[in-house]
């Protein structure tokens, strides 16, 4: 499980099967469910008026994780549930609600380097930035690594593998999704606090 020090003194903290297999089948089904079902929008870059898509920004779809859930996805929310109030437990960071969507990229669309705390209302509550990754066909070669840039120049890259969680502090944190071969599919989220 992810120790709350990892997290807080380097640059991110990575678990190799956080779900099993058989987990990450079941929610891949539950996002295709709701793309069926046309809950799935394209991303869009900006804030209020100004929001707008950009695909060379930022290529993805989303579908916010609402009511009614599937049962993968309410055993997925327990199981982050567990992790907030480990965190909070180990590093006191006062995490309070979870907000959560699926990402579907297309094969060769990205994110851009960014930060996850953009402008708009709320967003600067995020602390803690969550990826867990559902792409049971990835291999070396593949892409749509998530990409870390270190201060200093250079990056670090994790790559997209089925089960596997990437936990991050929110602030300042610059990273980008690269280009895949194939769809990528991905759980975002962000642990909040209230202010
Ligand atoms: C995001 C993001 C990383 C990933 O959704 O903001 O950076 O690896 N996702 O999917
Ligand atoms: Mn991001």
């Amino acid at each position: 499980m992810i120790a709350a020090e990892i997290l807080i003194s380097q640059a991110f903290a990575v678990q190799d099967q956080f779900l099993s297999l058989s987990e990450v089948d079941a929610l891949i089904l539950a996002a295709e469910q709701r793309r069926q079902q046309g809950e799935f929008c394209d991303a869009k870059i900006g804030v209020g008026a100004s929001l707008h898509k950009d695909s060379a920004i930022r290529g993805d779809s989303t579908c916010w994780i609402t009511e009614p859930k599937f049962a993968a996805e309410v055993a997925l929310l327990e199981a982050f549930e567990q992790l907030r109030l480990r965190l909070n437990s180990n590093a006191y960071l006062g995490l309070f609600e979870l907000e959560l969507h699926y990402a579907r990229y297309a094969p060769g669309s990205s994110y851009a380097r960014h930060v996850d705390q953009p402008h708009g209302p709320r967003h600067n509550q995020r602390r803690v930035s969550l990826a867990l990754y559902l792409n049971a066909w990835w291999r070396p070669g593949f892409g749509g690594e998530l990409r870390f840039f270190e201060s200093k120049g250079g990056y670090r890259d994790v790559d997209p593998i089925a089960g596997r969680l990437v936990c991050f502090l929110t602030e300042g944190r610059e990273h980008a999704v690269m280009p895949a071969l194939a769809p990528r599919l991905s759980i975002s989220g962000w642990f909040r606090v209230r202010n």
